[in-house]
C-alpha cells in the first residue's frame, strides 16, 4: 500500500519554530510530527512526500529514517505551492501502480490514534465503484469554522456536505486531515494548485459517493501552538492508558511527564502535568514546570518557572525567570536572570533582557 503525506505549506502558524525547519520535523513529544504516524504497521511500503518548501531538509533528515523505517519514501517536489490536492495530480504515476488499491493522504500536522486499519476495513465494506473515504474528527470542537465540517449520516458514514473553513455553524464534526482514496479520485484532480477540501471533497459529497468514519480516540491539529500544548495533554492521556511505562515516575513528577532518557533533572523541581522533556535538556534545581515542551539541548537554570510555553531548540531560560501564557522561543533564545515573558513570541538567536509583559512577537 502507498501513502502521501502533505509535507508542504510554510508553517506560518508555527513559528518562531518552522523558522529553524519544517512543521513536520518539529519534535512533538520528542518525535518529529511526521514519524507519529505508524504507516508500516498497517502495510505501508511506500511513503509519498509531497513537498514544496526546504526539500533539501527533508530529503536529508528522511533518507535517516528509511532504513529504521523499512520504508520506501521518495520526494514529490513543487515547484510552486500546489494546495492540498495539485498534490496528488504531480505524483500521480507514483500513487498508481495499477493494481486498483487504495491510497492514504495525509495531513502531515494532526496528532491522533490513527485509525488506518479501521478505515482500511470500512473502506472495504463501503466500495461500490467508486467510492471514497475521508475520516473525520468527532471532536466538539470549539471553533468548527477553524476545519473544514463534514455532515454526515451516523449510521452509513455517508457524507452529505464536506465544507471548508466555512464561518456559518453547519456541525461540529471535523475533517481530521486523514484520507483513505481510491485511484480514480485522480481523474478528478487537475495539476494546478487546487484544494482537495474545497474543490474535490464538496463534489464527491454532493454525488453521494464520500464516506467517513468517527475517529476514535483523540485528535488535534498541532500546527499552531495553542493546539500544539493542547494536543500534548491529549497525547500523554492516552499514553497513560496505553503505555504508562514511558512516563516518568518520582515525588517531584505530577500527573503526565515525559522525560528523555538522556535528560538530567535536578534537586527539589517540580514538573507536570503535561510535561515533554527533550533530549539533552538540563533542568537545574528548584525549577517548576507545568504543560510545556522544552526541545532538545535546552537549559533551564535554578528556580525557573515556565508553564504554557514551548523552548524551542539550544535556547536558556535563566535564573529565577517566569516563562508563560504560550511563550515561544524560538531555536538558540536566551531568557535572561529574573525576566519575566507573558507570551512572548521570540524568534530565533536572541538574548532577551528585559521583560515581555504582554503577547507580543520579538523579532
Ligand atoms: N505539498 C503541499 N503543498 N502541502 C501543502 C500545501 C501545498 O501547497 N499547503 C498545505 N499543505 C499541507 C500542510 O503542510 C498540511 O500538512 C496539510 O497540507 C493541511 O494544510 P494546513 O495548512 O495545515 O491546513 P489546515 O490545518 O488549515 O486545514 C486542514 O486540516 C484540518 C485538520 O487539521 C484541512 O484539511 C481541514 O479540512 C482540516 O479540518
Ligand atoms: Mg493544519
Amino acid at each position: 500500500m502507498k501513502a502521501l503525506i502533505l509535507v508542504g505549506g510554510f508553517g506560518t502558524r508555527l513559528r518562531p519554530l518552522t523558522l529553524s525547519i519544517p512543521k513536520p520535523l518539529v519534535e512533538f513529544a520528542n518525535k518529529p510530527m511526521i514519524l507519529h504516524q505508524a504507516l508500516k504497521a498497517i502495510g505501508v511500503t511506500e511513503v509519498v512526500l509531497a513537498i514544496n518548501y526546504q526539500p533539501e531538509v527533508m530529503l536529508n533528515f528522511l533518507k535517516e529514517f528509511e532504513a529504521k523505517l523499512g520504508i520506501t519514501i521518495s520526494c514529490s517536489q513543487e515547484t510552486e505551492p500546489l494546495g492540498t490536492a495539485g498534490p496528488l495530480a504531480l505524483a500521480r504515476d507514483k500513487l498508481i501502480d495499477g493494481s486498483g488499491e487504495p491510497f492514504f493522504v495525509l495531513n502531515s500536522d494532526v496528532i491522533s490514534e490513527y485509525p488506518f486499519k479501521e478505515m482500511i476495513e470500512f473502506h472495504k465494506s463501503t466500495w461500490r465503484g467508486s467510492f471514497h473515504c475521508g475520516n473525520q474528527g468527532d471532536n466538539s470542537v470549539d471553533e468548527p469554522s477553524k476545519y473544514g465540517v463534514v455532515v454526515m449520516e451516523e449510521t452509513t458514514g455517508k457524507v452529505d456536505k464536506f465544507v471548508e473553513k466555512l464561518k456559518l455553524f453547519v456541525g461540529n464534526k471535523i475533517n481530521a486531515g486523514i484520507y483513505l482514496l481510491n485511484p480514480s479520485v485522480l481523474d478528478r484532480i487537475e495539476l494546478r494548485s487546487t484544494s482537495i477540501e474545497k474543490e474535490i471533497f464538496p463534489k464527491i459529497a454532493a454525488e453521494k459517493k464520500l464516506y467517513a468514519i468517527v475517529l476514535p480516540g483523540f485528535w488535534m491539529d498541532i500546527g499552531q501552538p495553542k493546539d500544539y500544548i493542547a494536543g500534548l495533554r491529549l497525547y500523554l492521556d492516552s499514553l497513560r492508558k496505553k503505555s504508562s511505562t514511558k512516563l516518568a515516575t518520582g515525588h517531584h513528577i505530577v500527573g503526565n511527564v515525559l522525560v528523555h532518557e538522556s535528560a538530567k533533572i535536578g534537586e527539589g523541581c517540580l514538573i507536570g502535568p503535561d510535561v515533554v522533556v527533550g533530549p539533552g535538556r538540563v533542568v537545574e534545581a528548584g525549577v517548576r514546570l507545568s504543560c510545556c515542551t522544552v526541545m532538545r539541548g535546552v537549559r533551564i537554570k535554578k528556580h525557573a518557572c515556565i508553564s504554557s510555553s514551548i523552548i524551542g531548540w539550544h535556547s536558556t531560560v535563566g535564573q529565577w525567570a517566569r516563562v508563560e501564557n504560550m511563550t515561544i522561543l524560538g531555536e538558540d533564545v536566551h531568557v535572561c536572570d529574573e525576566i519575566y515573558s507573558n507570551g512572548g513570541v521570540i524568534l530565533p538567536h536572541k538574548e532577551i533582557k528585559s521583560s515581555i509583559l504582554k503577547p507580543e512577537i520579538v523579532m
